[in-house]
């Protein structure tokens, strides 16, 4: 079976195709000419991704699923949230991104936070969503060269290393996408 991904990102797309069962062949935007922005405009995690399937089956045709995620920080009162990717600027920079939320997060004792992801999917006329959550603390300087985004400075509960210093079948076990995507693979088996 051959299923779109509606994202072009390709650490996202290996994170998620190294979970799935070889019989599942994940097929990205580019593989289908898409390379314009999807829109994200809702105000939540969820309405975003629902707002990307839409779009591909709307656009495109095909049946599809998308992610969406934010890092929600408890004494940011959930932020950067929805606006994760954007929380410095419209560059989208994941240095610059880290940098502020250190920032917001000196001198604050309270460092809890979570990874949220939701994936939706549109199958056959059908849409589903699907939720993981990962909980844990964001430390106080960036370690570790792997994963992408926030990995560096997000330190997953129980585990001295940050998401940026395991590899990414460890990162795979207890992280929210391959939470979300361990619901995604059991709904289509
Ligand atoms: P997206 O909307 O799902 O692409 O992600 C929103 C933001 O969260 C982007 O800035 C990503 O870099 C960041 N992000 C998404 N997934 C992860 C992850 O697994 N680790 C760290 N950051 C992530």
């Amino acid at each position: 079976m051959k299923i779109v991904f509606a994202t072009n990102n390709l650490n996202k797309i290996k994170e998620v195709q190294a979970l799935m069962p070889s019989a599942i062949q994940i097929v990205g935007l580019n593989d289908i000419g898409c390379i314009e922005d999807i829109p994200e405009t809702s105000s939540t995690i969820e309405g975003n991704a629902i707002q990307k399937v839409n779009y591909i089956k709307e656009h495109y045709g095909f049946d599809c699923f998308a992610d969406d995620t934010g890092l929600e920080v408890e004494s940011l009162h959930g932020a950067p949230g929805v606006y994760s990717a954007r929380y410095a600027g419209e560059a989208k920079d994941s240095n610059a991104n880290m940098d502020k939320l250190l920032k917001e997060l000196k001198g604050k004792e309270n460092r809890k936070a979570q990874f949220k992801t939701v994936i939706a999917l549109v199958l056959n006329g059908k849409l589903e969503t699907f939720t993981g959550v990962c909980s844990g603390l964001i430390t106080e300087d960036k370690r570790g060269k792997g994963g992408f985004g926030y990995d560096p400075v997000f330190l997953p509960d129980g585990y001295p290393e940050t998401f940026a210093e395991l590899s990414l079948s460890e990162k795979n076990k207890i992280g929210h996408r391959g939470k979300a995507v361990r619901q995604l693979i059991e709904y289509f088996l």
